[in-house]
């Protein structure tokens, strides 16, 4: 509820915000309206950075709860007891279009959700599809460019931008298996409530015992999955470009709930070099009928934000939020990951980003960090150091739960790629393990876009096309001719 008379930001009452402060009835204005002033400032600066990807989104409350304690593969304690309900909030994005781009469009989708935990906030930071374009954190920068609009025109879909998607695309072999997925019908959708996510990087799980485990995280929508092909995703472009957003916040509204479940794949780091693919690969899936997906718990959305600016869009998420149980692998993408997000952050929000209600943990939060522009919640004392005595030598360290993993690293320093690159294989599955009505769809919506681009180009995704499966690369061939 909002009070019932207006006021300036400072408080006083205001009797008329409607008509300036003139001389005379005409004008001119007075430089002493303060109220005018006041309101015109900060209209000036309602706007802050948009992402610099995931731009547009929507974002919903709710919580986690796990079917049965995950203890034996993990100490992190919101993963312990099934009567337990962790707090979340979701943020469900387009990638590359900028804040008002249509929810329809052919993109990967991003699939990020803020565990709020006993331990502080864990960010399980995911997409709508399983695998990446890359594979090394240095080439993002390169990656998006690429996929954002021309910088000379700023025309995101013409045939210079495509040429330009596509010119890097050809260049990128190990993109292959990535666009078998996102050129399918699952890079077209209507709704958030029947999408998958997925972690895409691999994870670690750390029990009490310091035994540690990689993983791969998949949700799975409990309403099915549902898409639309291309020719419908354009079609609702036009009519209603927000479909996703609204369906999602109506959905919510109207009372009922959005649930999800979340799996896990696991597998023992000493297997790790025994896989004919690199499982630290993000641009690889492990096969589910030899690392089978294991049901963790469900998450309940049920609540919509009272205001986007303060909960969606000022929402930071980062694959670096961890809590005790779980940790980084060494998937060099994910390791990139843990850098960018929160300095994006410090930039996009500044630096006391975390102490916003959304991003806030709902634990205490106690150190001798301080001061920065817009701190609100400072760490209260006179000993804002440590080792302290004066304060009783708090905040102190935190007792280690459990006994810790402590890695062992040894290795040349190189800048090399992995030596398991098979850009091809899974790319062949996919297009061999979807149906005929999925296949063509996949040859269509590839001819579709890539007859935009040079012949020269052309020829080079063609390469990889065969490569990846001959019937698959010889249809796109066909087609472009065509
Ligand atoms: C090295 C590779 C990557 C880098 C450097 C990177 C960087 C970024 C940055 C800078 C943002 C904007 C964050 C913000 O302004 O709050 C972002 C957003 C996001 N990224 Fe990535 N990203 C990478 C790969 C990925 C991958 C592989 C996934 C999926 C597993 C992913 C999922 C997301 C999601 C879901 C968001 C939006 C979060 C939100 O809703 O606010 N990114 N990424």
């Amino acid at each position: 509820m909002r009070d019932e008379y207006l006021t300036t930001n400072q408080g006083e009452p205001v009797t008329d915000d409607q008509n300036s402060l003139t001389v005379g009835q005409r004008g001119p204005t007075l430089l002493q309206d303060i109220v005018l002033l006041e309101k015109l400032a900060h209209f000036d600066r309602e706007r802050i950075p948009e992402r610099v990807v995931h731009a547009k989104g929507a974002g919903a409350h709710g919580y986690f709860k796990v079917y049965k304690s995950m203890g034996s593969y993990t100490k992190a304690k919101f993963l312990q007891d099934p009567s337990k309900e962790t707090p979340v909030f979701v943020r469900f994005s387009v990638v590359i279009g900028s804040r008002g781009v249509a929810d329809t469009v052919r993109d990967v989708r991003g699939f990020a959700v803020k565990f709020y935990t006993e331990d502080g906030n864990y960010d399980l930071v995911g997409n709508n599809l399983p695998v990446f374009f890359i594979r090394d954190a240095i080439k993002f920068p390169d990656l998006i460019h690429a996929l954002k609009p021309d910088p000379v025109s700023n025309i995101p879909v013409d045939s210079a931008a495509n040429s330009r998607f596509w010119d890097y695309m050809s260049l990128i072999p190990e993109a292959t298996h990535m666009l078998t997925w996102v050129f399918s019908d699952l890079g077209t959708i209507k709704s958030y409530r029947f999408m998958e996510g997925f972690g895409v990087n691999t994870y670690k799980w750390i029990n009490a015992k310091g035994k540690a485990m990689l993983i791969k995280y998949h949700w799975k929508p409990l309403g099915g999955v549902q898409y639309i092909d291309s020719k419908e995703a354009k079609r609702l472009a036009g009519i209603d470009p927000d479909i996703a957003s609204r369906d999602l916040f109506n959905t919510l509204a109207s009372g009922k709930t959005v649930e999800y479940e979340l799996l896990i794949q696991m597998m023992n780091l000493k297997d790790q070099d025994k896989q004919d693919f690199d499982p630290l690969d993000a641009t690889k899936i492990w096969p589910e009928d030899k690392f089978p997906l294991m049901p963790v718990g469900k998450m309940v959305l049920n609540r919509n934000p009272q205001n986007f600016f303060a909960e969606v869009e000022q929402s930071a998420f980062c694959p670096a939020a961890i809590v005790p149980g779980i940790d980084f692998s060494n998937d060099k993408l994910l390791q990139g990951r843990i850098f960018s997000y929160g300095d994006t952050q410090r930039y996009r929000l500044g630096a006391n980003y975390l102490e916003l209600p959304i991003n806030r943990p709902k634990v205490p939060v106690n150190n001798n960090q301080q001061d920065g522009f817009m701190q609100i919640m400072p760490n209260m004392g006179s000993a804002n150091y440590y080792p302290n005595t004066i304060g009783g030598g708090l905040p102190k360290h935190a007792p280690e739960t459990g006994i810790p993993e402590n890695p062992y690293v040894e290795g040349k320093v190189v800048r090399e790629k992995i030596s398991k690159t098979d850009d091809y294989t899974q790319a062949g599955d996919r297009y061999r393990s979807m149906n005929k009505t999925e296949q063509d769809h996949l040859v269509s919506n590839i001819v579709e876009n890539l007859s935009c681009a040079d012949k020269a180009i052309q020829d080079r995704m063609l390469v990889h096309f065969k490569k990846a499966d001959k019937e698959f690369g010889n249809r796109i061939a066909k087609g472009l001719k065509g």
